[in-house]
């Protein structure tokens, strides 16, 4: 009699509790854990059988949240392409018309045509970073690089995006000067989306400067505008973050792709990515390079 209630607890029911979990599998349903009794070898394979539901379970869920993320990946895409592109078009059939007749506005249109360029050739060059990361073919090309000579070539460049804009870009010079492993083009991508937040929500000025702190460079880029609420911050390197997505996607044309993009290529560089923000006061961003020694 104990022998028959034995050979039913340990074989019997793991066996029918597997027969039925597998039926729940058959029909998609990931759900149903298996009832087992630990201490022998029944047990352990009901064990096994069931961390390999959980496996599964977990294998399936990665793959819908990637599919989820590449749906909204192309949807931001086309969004974000598509605003630039109709304005410059506007901007080009307006000077093409002929309507503009001095040569201030004349300029102006140009500026912005230019600038919005600009902007199209920023948001396909972090699509590729993302992709590429995501498919796993992310690479650097470094080279020891000057790191006056690479601020003063880009900054001051950029002050001509800032001739016709009402916010000041204040560069502290000089630059500190000394020699980085960087890839220099994605130090640009770098610079690019952090000045282009900054120019998004400064209110009068952006200011640029430099420093070494304990064998890195720390590069840092200081706006005045609204700050970032502080419950935001730990998500603000995520994919696709936005601290209003409304107004962010509407009024400033962002897709929230920057930053993560800033952090990782950042964090390629043996880099770390810090900010700093104070509400209604502004908003800095600091990115620390190690200093090739
Ligand atoms: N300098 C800044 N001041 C205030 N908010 C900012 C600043 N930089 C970024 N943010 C917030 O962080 C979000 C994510 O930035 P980012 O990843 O660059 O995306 P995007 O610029 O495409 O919106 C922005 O949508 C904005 O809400
Ligand atoms: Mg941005």
């Amino acid at each position: 009699m104990v022998m028959i209630m034995l050979i039913t607890k340990y074989i019997f029911e793991p066996i029918s509790e597997m027969k039925k979990a597998a039926e729940q599998i058959k029909t998609g349903n990931l759900n149903y854990p298996i009832q087992f009794t630990e201490g022998n070898e029944i047990g352990e394979f009901c064990k096994e059988f069931d961390k390999m539901r959980i496996r599964l379970k977990d294998t399936i869920l990665e793959q819908h949240e990637l599919e989820k993320r590449r749906k909204r990946l192309i949807a931001s895409i086309t969004h974000d392409l598509r605003t630039p592109l109709t304005s410059i078009k506007g901007y080009v059939e307006a000077l093409q018309d002929g309507i503009v007749k001095d040569k201030e506005t004349y300029d102006k249109y140009l500026a912005t045509i230019n600038e919005k360029s600009d902007l199209l050739n920023h948001l396909i060059d972090d699509l590729s970073v993302y992709t590429k990361q995501e498919l796993g073919e992310f690479t650097l090309n470094i080279e020891r690089i000057h790191s006056g000579r690479l601020l003063n070539n880009y900054f001051n460049h950029k002050q001509y995006d800032f001739k016709y804009s009402d916010i000041e870009l204040v560069l502290k010079k000089p630059f500190i000067s000394t020699y980085i492993n960087v890839d220099p083009y994605r130090m640009t991508q770098i610079l690019d989306n952090l000045l282009s937040n900054a120019k998004k929500y400064a209110r009068t000025q952006i200011i640029v400067s430099t420093k070494v702190i304990q064998y890195h460079l720390r590069i840092s880029v200081q706006d005045d505008g609204e700050g970032i609420p502080e419950d935001f911050i730990q998500n603000l390197f995520d994919p696709f973050f936005m601290v209003n997505k409304k107004k962010d996607q509407k009024e400033k044309g962002g897709s929230g792709l920057g930053l993560a993009i800033v952090k990782q290529l950042t964090e390629a560089h043996d880099g770390e990515i810090l900010v700093e923000s104070v509400l209604d006061h502004g908003t800095t961003f600091t990115i620390e390079i190690p200093i090739d020694r």
